[in-house]
């Protein structure tokens, strides 16, 4: 994509358009780079500035988060395109959102009295010119600010010029000039160091990114006349009267968030205020070059990414439109597909997060500052799966980061209630309650322990099916109830030892499952339930066989009200222990190293293992 403008013939005779006219059938280059149609200036992108359509005009939007260019590092190296005295800056631009000190296209220093260069700008309301020119040096530069006279009219298109002669400056907005000034006289004066950008403002202690659009911005160094500038303006009307939602005009409810990542595709989700037709923007490189997008308008939308390239990483975006054409776009994210078997790679574990939001954002962040490939989650996900806020304010949004960048393989727990809403926000493959999925050189089998796991059901069925067609060097399952647990309560009374609630140190209904772990050598079952963190020998047959036992955790301890064992110790425990918590498991060809930190991220159990040959 890119850039025009007037490539003169002469660029010497100054009829330089130095930058940009945005324009369809113009080509990034690799490396985030563009250039302009005259070729004078290559660009460093910042973020991911995206072309859309506003009205008659084709916009780059700018999301005043990220989104920037920079046309120069340096004063010096912008020297040959760099007016010296004469100046004409003129910019289509459209403001979502304005801010002091606001810029569409500069190169300045205004640091205290040291004031240095020029801008075309805006503040809160108006438009600004500035320029610093040798005539009125005070010792370390004089910038003059021009104003509009009209404010800014934000979603709108505006056409704003800034022009210098070395006599006088003057503003115009839309064709009609606004202001002026002789304060400045002679040559520019540049700082000696400083970017050049566009869609920002940038000295050595301030950067301002814009949030909105620009169509078309050009750097003569030449005075633009009013009558040209009335002209340009005249010609135009059907931007300057067009009445558009640019940016956000309904926001998200759940931010995007990624699902069932594979070697080769990836899910993308999100919730929006209104229903959107959503669409996904991509590439290995910004700006982002690929799209795909749905047509449906829904409110919880998925958009399946396929067809990459295994263990790389992609950047996205999202961009939801509504019926009546509003346009939402999300930040910029990237996530990472799912590696080779013969590469590492590493997964967060995390469970019961409930209603406990600070928790689990602690979790979430802790997790994320390790940065795994996925997050495994072991079921109740929220209090009452029923309550939607819940998902939102209690799930999504703490974990609204980390869900940005890894995707989010759950299992279903009992606070989930089978509710519609864990498979209308997650996205997992049919039958959803129970999947399968390969990661590295690992499988997981991904189990509801609220349903039968007896031989003979259906689920039985299908794991059993699963694990025995499985070729992978290791082999996961998680569900939300624990085959074994050292809890004082949660599997009769081991307090209090009643007789009417024997011990059963686990879920009976769970336990079945134990018979297909050991039969076919899956290495370490995931758990929450119990709020706590537990892990056991490995267990065969009911006993501790350290060399063909299957692991048993149980990481109950993303923000549910915790809970604790019982006073003496199991047979089948290694380490028990209260707390909030998450886990950390990296894995390379036959080794698993495991870790388990608390919310503070101190680390409280770890292990490592190396399977031998053939086990
Ligand atoms: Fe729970
Ligand atoms: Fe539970």
């Amino acid at each position: 994509m890119l850039v025009t403008n007037f490539a003169s013939a002469h660029p010497d005779k100054v009829e330089q358009a130095l930058l940009t006219h945005f324009a369809t059938g113009a080509h990034p280059m690799t490396n985030a780079q563009w250039s302009d149609l005259t070729h004078q200036v290559t660009a460093k992108v910042l973020g991911g500035p995206e072309l859309v359509h506003l009205g008659p005009a084709q916009g780059l939007m700018l999301n005043g988060a990220s989104d920037g260019f920079v046309l120069a590092e340096s004063p010096e190296a912008a020297k040959a395109i760099l007016p010296k005295r004469e100046i004409s800056v003129a910019a289509w631009v459209m403001l979502h959102q304005t801010a002091p000190d606001g810029g569409i296209i500069s190169l300045a220093q205004d640091n205290g009295d040291y004031e240095k260069g020029w801008i075309l700008g805006y503040d809160e309301n108006n438009f600004t010119f500035a320029i610093a020119s040798t005539g009125a040096d005070d010792g370390n530069g004089k910038l003059t600010f021009l104003k509009s006279k009209s404010a800014i009219k934000p979603d709108r298109w505006h056409f704003v010029v800034g022009t210098y002669d070395g006599a006088k400056m003057r503003i115009f907005v839309d064709g009609k000039p606004e202001a002026e000034s002789v304060e400045q006289s002679g040559d520019i004066q540049y700082p000696p160091k400083g970017r050049y950008v566009m869609g920002a403002y940038a000295d050595d202690n301030e950067l301002t990114l814009m949030d909105g659009a620009l169509f078309e911005v050009k750097v003569y160094g030449r005075v633009m006349t009013e009558t040209e500038i009335a002209d340009v303006a005249a010609k135009n009307q059907g931007l300057l009267g067009y009445v558009g939602a640019a940016t956000n005009a309904f926001n998200f409810i759940v931010k995007p968030y990624l699902q069932f990542g594979t070697r080769t595709s990836m899910t993308v989700m999100c919730e929006t205020e209104k229903p959107a037709q959503m669409a996904v923007s991509y590439s290995q490189f910004q700006p982002l070059t690929n799209k795909v997008g749905r047509s449906d308008l829904q409110n919880i939308s998925e958009v399946t990414i396929s067809n990459l390239l295994p263990n790389t990483v992609y950047y996205y975006r999202v961009i939801a439109t509504d019926a009546a054409s509003n346009v939402l776009r999300s930040d910029v994210y990237s996530f990472q597909t799912a590696p080779n078997a013969d590469q590492p790679w590493a997964f967060g574990i995390l469970g019961d997060t409930q209603r406990n939001p600070e928790v689990t954002r602690k979790c979430a962040e802790g997790i994320f500052a390790l940065r795994p490939n996925f997050m495994l989650h072991c079921g109740d996900v929220v209090d009452d799966g029923f309550a939607k806020n819940q998902w939102v304010a209690d799930l999504f949004e703490p974990c609204s980061q980390l869900f940005a960048y890894v995707p989010v393989f759950p299992v279903i727990g009992n606070h989930e209630k089978n509710s519609h809403w864990y498979y209308d926000y997650f996205s997992m493959p049919a039958p959803e309650y129970y999947y399968t999925y390969t990661y590295g050189n690992a499988q997981f089998f991904m189990i509801d322990s609220n349903k039968d796991c007896k031989p003979g059901s259906e689920q039985y069925e299908r794991i059993e099916r699963d694990l025995a067609a499985s070729k992978a060097t290791w082999k996961f399952a998680a569900h939300h109830h624990p085959c074994f647990s050292s809890d004082e309560d949660d599997y009769g009374d081991r307090w209090k030892g009643s007789p009417l609630k024997p011990l059963k140190s686990g879920d009976t209904n769970a336990r079945h499952l134990v018979a297909l772990y050991e039969k076919y050598g899956v290495d370490i079952v995931f758990a929450g339930h119990i709020h706590s963190y537990e892990r056991t020998w490995p267990i065969m047959q009911m006993a501790v066989n350290m060399n063909k036992g299957v692991r048993y955790i149980i990481s109950g301890g993303g923000g549910g009200g915790l809970e604790q064992a019982a006073p003496q110790r199991a047979w089948f425990s290694l380490h028990v222990q209260r707390g909030h918590h998450y886990c950390f498991a990296t894995i390379h060809d036959r080794t698993i190293q495991f870790k388990a930190y608390d919310i503070e991220s101190r680390l409280f159990d770890t292990f490592e293992l190396t399977k031998p040959d053939g086990r």
